[in-house]
């Protein structure tokens, strides 16, 4: 039988990002826990301009070539990890826009958080987006793999080295995702 697909999202975009390093991490989890078959999307390699599409993406009437590629991208996903920093006590704008962008490719899908920063971790943003994603009608897990101090994590190379307990914080997490993918199948048709 075919396993669901997960995307692992890397929400941060800026020249010198911690994003991918952790995101690398989180996906090795992933890979070993085997639930998932995983793919890694980076939204400074997809490059979507600031949202430029004329009509509601409820339509689904996508004008631009951007626009049909992030749809079909997006669509081809049952669930999502975002892995997200916290700019200004809230989400960054390219996850945003990224979600902005589209509406039934993100819909009835379970989305997860693995977020990073300083004391609040980045809890904080995905406490802000949440919002955002239940209009999208996804479901955003109550589990979250919360990063404090990242920074202490890095190696002199800017590698990630999670934390005791993380790698089993990210394992459950995946666990609850799976079960959550499963249930939703029936709505996503
Ligand atoms: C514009 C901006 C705003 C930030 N605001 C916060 C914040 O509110 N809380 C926090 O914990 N860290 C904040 N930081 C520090 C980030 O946690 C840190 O720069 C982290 O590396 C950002 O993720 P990234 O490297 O993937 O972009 C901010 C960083 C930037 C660039």
């Amino acid at each position: 039988m075919s396993r669901p697909v997960l995307q692992i999202v890397i929400a941060s975009t800026r020249p010198g990002r911690v994003g991918p390093t952790i995101a690398s991490w989180f996906e090795g989890v992933a890979k070993n826990q085997g639930s998932f078959d995983v793919e890694v999307i980076d939204l400074k390699e997809v490059n979507l301009p600031l949202f430029d599409e004329p009509g509601h993406p409820m339509r689904g009437e996508y004008v631009h070539e951007h626009s049909k590629q992030w749809a079909a991208t997006v669509a081809r996903a049952d669930a999502f990890v975002f892995v997200m920093p916290e700019y200004n006590h809230s989400y960054n704008a390219a996850i945003k826009n990224a979600l902005d962008y589209l509406h039934h490719e993100w819909t009835h899908k379970p989305v997860a958080f693995v977020s990073y920063g300083g004391v609040s971790a980045g809890t904080r943003a995905v406490q802000a987006l949440k919002p955002t994603c239940t209009a999208l009608r996804m479901f955003p897990l109550p589990e979250q793999v919360a990063i404090p101090a990242f920074q202490q994590h890095l190696d002199d190379d800017g590698v990630f080295h999670p934390a005791a307990g993380l790698d089993d914080a990210a394992s459950g997490m995946l666990k609850s995702l799976a079960a959550w993918t499963e249930a939703m199948k029936p709505l996503r048709g």
